[in-house]
């Protein structure tokens, strides 16, 4: 089996894929993953924001309409999307302890290092391991139904890292609109913290301070850990 990586987009299926709109979105965080190195202060969180940007939605789509598809699919596809849903799962967990760190704390260069190595690893994973089974066992059509669906949920997923909400559904579209609807308000809330005047910084700071606590509390309702696989948190750190 060829990975993904190596295909053009005729062979994907086309731009409207899901194979073409994953490849597209992981080159982009390539990128953001490059920017990233040697930033610090006020440039690296504006780039962590845009990784955050980036991937959370990319994998709320994939947890919520690709892994349920791959796992009636595929034989293999619930030990597939469990490895997957473990890396998903470290992704979260070590954004959320890289918010809560001290701005000068030494843990954190050993904490982004750590991310960066999962966002590769869970590339790879996808790449080269899951697509291309999913590629064999589906349509050209069907990829494109996909990449239409994955596209919608996508562009209204949450934005933010929520480890207590469940990696599968239902839990995961249950918390979707309220989470959804709070992150994006802390996304423009902390763009616009990192990148206004600086007499704002510390109304704005209290204000995603609020958004935080009340999306902590909301992804703590039990109705948002329904469908988890109890193991997924078992080889996070
Ligand atoms: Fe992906
Ligand atoms: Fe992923």
């Amino acid at each position: 089996m060829r990975s993904i990586a190596d295909q053009s987009v005729g062979e994907l299926g086309g731009h409207l894929s899901v194979l073409a709109r994953q490849k597209g979105d992981h080159i982009k965080l390539n990128r953001l993953l490059e920017d990233l190195e040697g930033t610090s202060g006020t440039r690296q969180e504006l780039v962590l924001l845009r990784i955050c940007r980036l991937v959370f939605p990319h994998a709320f789509a994939e947890e919520s309409v690709l892994w349920p598809v791959m796992r009636r699919a595929l034989p293999e596809g619930n030990e597939l999307t469990l490895e997957v849903e473990r890396e998903h799962q470290e992704v979260n967990e070590l954004v959320t302890a890289l918010e809560e760190l001290e701005e000068q704390s030494p843990r954190r260069s050993s904490i982004l290092d750590r991310l960066v190595i999962v966002l590769r690893e869970d590339v790879r994973d996808e790449e080269d391991v899951l697509f291309p089974r999913l590629q064999a066992s589906l349509t050209g059509k069907q990829l494109r139904g996909l990449g239409v669906a994955w596209e919608l949920v996508r562009r209204t997923a949450p934005t933010r890292a929520h480890p207590v909400v469940a990696r599968r559904p239902p839990g995961n579209l249950i918390a979707a609109i309220p989470l959804s609807l709070i992150d994006r308000a802390r996304d423009l809330v902390d763009f616009a913290a990192l990148t206004g005047p600086a007499r704002a910084v510390p109304a704005l700071h209290t204000l995603s301070r609020g958004l935080t606590r009340g999306a902590h509390r909301v992804e703590r309702l039990p109705l948002m850990r329904r469908g988890e696989h109890h193991s997924t948190r078992a080889a996070t750190v």
